[in-house]
């Protein structure tokens, strides 16, 4: 009987490792032979440790297992699919896997991270395999038709990003992965790494084909050793199966990866800082332009995408731009991986078509709040994105509509947060986190911040608070329009959005300084 167990971080953090090792001694005392699997997740978080059995092609569920739960697990026969307190039947067929579209992240939590054969058998090179039989430009063409955006925030259109690094001239280019992934509330490039490094090791291929780089990185954020880990493995074992070296898959065409650790800063994730960074700098922000597509990694032609971009760009070449572009709405094409995090019963990661709203991604896939008090507030878009009330959780989350609604989408996380939470705390803690992790360069953002927490404290203790709070606003403009990077210049957006939608946790009768 084979045995699918995960070793992914969210897994392991709710004890997996104690798990497997108690099936599998249980297993030996009673002459049960099992082979284990090691997976990654299904993004199913709640439900971890989750343990799944394949009876007949058909994986059986049974979680959240602890270790003190395998003796009764072997007592109910769940080799075979045995009933159980914590029995789920086909996992599957589960409401939150059935109402999922898997894209992306159709082989996480399925298959063993680290086998190249089982990658292959689940769909994996197949779209390697049409890029190097196709000239780079159409390539590019694919990317662009398929509508694929970047997924790490800003959602620039990849296509165009790779036509402007093909179109550069020059005999060195680079493939530069952002795996800084330093939002709040977020996990799917983690996620990935760990549980189907190979969509990304094919991704960051086909990209170097795409735009002529024989040569990529990885930039791994430092809280993240497992994906690290893993990364490392697999490219270890890509170079082995000759996926990566001098001759990919044997075309003649070089491709090489490196890996490198972060440095431990969030700005470290802006591209710019990040090239810095691995350039052996301190990650400072650089000004645009040129631009990194232009001038990047040691000033050549560089693209600089997220993970889940690249792992993206293998499964449009295999079942071509339409397809992706078949999913989605408006200009917001193929899918959405977005996170759950927050005050929320059953947190994970959801992949869907864009378009859907938020309401129903927390009702349906979320069950609500874990406390089962009244939602009060949604943060979408990490820790510069809005916080949004509950009359706007009608809104689908596509790029357009979301920044209509005055927020945006990022890296797709969302935060849900009870009634007890205080905005105008939340709202301090937007401008100390930009006062933290500020790189400095510029004053808008290294000096409004700090700013930004004094006056948001004045305004909370009572303090001439009609003269403070035209005061927060000219700041707020002033980091919008005046900061050289995303981090200044979107700070604003949580602030406003509490201001706006809950303004009565900043006029409450004075508390002193938060
Ligand atoms: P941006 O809009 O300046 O650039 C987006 C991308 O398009 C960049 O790679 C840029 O080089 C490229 N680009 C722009 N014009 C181009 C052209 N004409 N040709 C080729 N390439 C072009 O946005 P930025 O500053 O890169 O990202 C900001 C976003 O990052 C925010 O919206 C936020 O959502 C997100 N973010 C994500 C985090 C995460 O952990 N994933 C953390 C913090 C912010
Ligand atoms: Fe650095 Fe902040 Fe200016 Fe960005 S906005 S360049 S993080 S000081």
């Amino acid at each position: 009987t084979v045995v699918y167990i995960p070793r992914d971080a969210a897994a392991l953090s709710v004890g997996a490792e104690r798990v497997a090792k108690a099936i599998m001694a249980e297993a030996a005392i009673r002459g049960e032979t099992i082979t284990l699997v090691r997976t990654g997740t299904r993004g199913a978080c709640w439900l971890e440790p989750l343990v799944e059995i394949d009876i007949g092609g058909v994986r059986h569920g049974y979680g959240p297992v602890t270790p003190a739960d395998a003796p009764s697990l072997f007592d109910a026969n769940f080799l075979s699919g045995g009933a159980h307190p914590l029995a789920l039947g086909p996992v599957e067929a589960l409401d939150w896997f059935a109402g999922q579209q898997r894209v992306t992240f159709a082989r996480c939590g399925v298959i063993d991270p680290l086998s190249l054969a089982a990658y292959e058998a689940h769909g994996g090179l197949a779209g390697l395999r049409k890029a190097l039989a196709i000239p780079s430009a159409e390539i590019v063409e694919a990317i662009k038709a398929s509508g694929l955006r970047g997924r790490g925030g800003a959602g620039f259109p990849a296509g165009i990003k790779w036509a402007t690094a093909l179109a550069a001239e020059s005999e060195t280019k680079y493939v530069v992965c952002n795996a800084d992934e330093g939002d709040s509330g977020t996990f799917a490039d983690r996620m990935l790494m760990e549980g189907d490094p190979f969509s990304l090791i094919e991704g960051m291929i086909v990209a170097g084909l795409a735009v002529g780089a024989s040569k990529g990185f990885v930039y791994i954020r430092s809280e993240y050793p497992h994906a690290f880990r893993a990364m490392a493995e697999a490219v270890a074992k890509a170079e082995d199966a000759g996926l990566l070296g001098p001759s990919v898959l044997g075309s003649g065409r070089a491709f090489a990866m490196e890996l490198r650790l972060g440095a431990g800063a969030y700005i470290c994730g802006e591209e710019t800082s990040l090239l810095e960074s691995l350039e052996g700098r301190r990650g400072q922000v650089r000004a645009k332009p040129p631009l990194p597509a232009i001038k990047g990694l040691f000033g050549q032609p560089t693209i600089v995408n997220n993970v889940l971009t690249l792992a993206a760009a293998p499964w449009i070449l295999a079942h071509g731009p339409q397809a992706y572009a078949a999913l989605g709405c408006g200009r917001s094409l193929g899918t959405l991986t977005v996170q759950l995090a927050g005050n929320v019963r059953r947190g994970g990661l959801v992949e869907l078509p864009f378009g859907a709203t938020l309401r129903r991604l927390i009702e349906e896939f979320g069950g609500g709040t874990a406390t089962g008090r009244k939602l009060r507030a949604v943060q979408v878009g990490g820790p510069l994105g809005a916080y949004l009330p509950d009359s706007l959780l009608d809104t689908p989350l596509d790029y357009e509509a979301l920044a209509a609604a005055g927020g945006m989408l990022g890296h797709g996380g969302v935060v849900v947060f009870d009634d007890t939470v205080d905005l105008a705390k939340q709202a301090r803690f937007a401008m100390a986190f930009c006062a933290h992790e500020s790189c400095g360069k510029c004053t808008p953002c290294r000096i409004g911040s700090q700013r930004g927490v004094e006056v948001i404290d004045r305004i909370v203790a009572g303090h001439e608070r009609a003269a403070n709070r035209a005061v927060l606003d000219d700041l707020l403009e002033l980091m919008t329009d005046a900061s050289l990077c995303a981090l200044g210049g979107l700070t604003p957006l949580p602030v406003r959005s509490a201001l706006a939608h809950f303004p009565e946790d900043f006029e409450r009768p004075a508390r002193g300084p938060t």
